[in-house]
C-alpha cells in the first residue's frame, strides 16, 4: 500500500463515530465505504480487511438499490468491485468465496466470462447504472467495503452505566469499610468499658475489705472497753 493511502485509511478508522465510521455510509444495519482509490480485486479485499470490513455483499433488492443508487449519485467511478467471484470454480459465483448468491442483478447477458478471464464481480456505470458484470480480477477498479453497523452510542451508554454501577459498588464498599471501622472502635470502647467495670468491682471489693476492717476495729474497741470494765470491777472488788 502507498503511504499516503495508508494514512488516509488510518485517519478514517481513528475517528470516533456513531453507528458508522467516518467516511462510511449507513444503510439499515450496514456501513459502506465507496473507495476513492482503485486497485485489483485482491488488493481491494485487503484494504477492506484493513478497515475491519469486507468487500460488499448484496443480499437483497433493497441493498442492491441503495448501493447502485449511491454509486449513481456519487457519479465518480467507472466501476466498483463487490465481494463475489467464481475463482474457485468457473460459473459458481460465491460471496467471499463461500456464501452462495441468493439474490443477483446481472446486466442482461452477464456473466459471460469474456475471453475466459473474467472471474470477479463489478458494478459498471455504463451497464444500466451499475448493473452487475464479471470482469478481470487484476484490473484496477474502485471498490465498496461493507461492515456491520455498530450501535456505538448504545454500547457507550452501556459502558457508562457499568461504570456508574461500579462506582456505586465502590461507594458501598467504602461505606461498609467505614461501618467496620466504627464497629471496631465500638468494640474497643466495650473492652475499655469492661475493663473499667472490672476496676470498679475491684474497688468495691477493696471497699468491702475496708468495711470489714472497720468492723473488726469496732469489735476490738468493744473488747478493750469490756476489758476496761472488768479491770474496774476487779479494782472495786479489791476495795470491798
Ligand atoms: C443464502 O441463503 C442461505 C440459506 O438461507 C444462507 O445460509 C446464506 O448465508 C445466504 N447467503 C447470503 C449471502 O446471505
Amino acid at each position: 500500500m502507498h503511504v499516503e493511502v495508508l494514512s488516509a485509511l488510518l485517519c478514517l478508522v481513528a475517528t470516533a463515530y456513531a453507528g458508522c465510521p467516518l467516511g462510511f455510509h449507513q444503510n439499515r444495519r450496514s456501513c459502506y465505504w465507496f473507495s476513492t482509490i482503485r486497485s485489483s480485486f485482491a488488493e481491494a479485499a485487503g484494504y477492506c480487511r484493513y478497515l475491519e470490513s469486507h468487500l460488499a455483499i448484496i443480499s437483497n433488492k433493497d441493498e442492491d438499490s441503495f448501493i447502485r443508487g449511491y454509486a449513481t449519485r456519487l457519479g465518480e467511478a467507472f466501476n466498483y468491485w463487490l465481494g463475489a467471484s467464481d475463482l474457485n470454480m468457473e460459473g459458481r459465483w460465491l460471496w467471499e468465496g463461500q456464501r452462495r448468491m441468493n439474490y443477483t442483478n446481472w446486466n442482461p447477458g452477464q456473466p459471460d466470462n469474456a475471453g475466459g478471464i473474467e472471474h470477479c464481480l463489478e458494478l459498471r456505470r455504463d451497464l444500466g447504472n451499475y448493473l452487475w458484470n464479471d470482469y478481470q480480477c487484476q484490473k484496477p477498479s474502485h471498490f465498496i467495503c461493507e461492515k456491520e453497523r455498530i450501535p456505538y452510542t448504545n454500547s457507550l451508554h452501556a459502558n457508562l452505566q457499568q461504570r456508574d454501577s461500579l462506582h456505586a459498588n465502590l461507594q458501598q464498599m467504602d461505606s461498609l469499610h467505614a461501618n467496620l471501622q466504627q464497629r471496631d472502635s465500638l468494640h474497643a470502647n466495650l473492652q475499655q468499658r469492661d475493663s473499667l467495670h472490672a476496676n470498679l468491682q475491684q474497688r468495691d471489693s477493696l471497699h468491702g475489705n475496708l468495711q470489714q476492717r472497720d468492723i473488726l476495729h469496732g469489735n476490738l474497741q468493744q473488747r478493750d472497753s469490756l476489758h476496761g470494765n472488768l479491770q474496774q470491777r476487779d479494782s472495786l472488788h479489791g476495795n470491798l
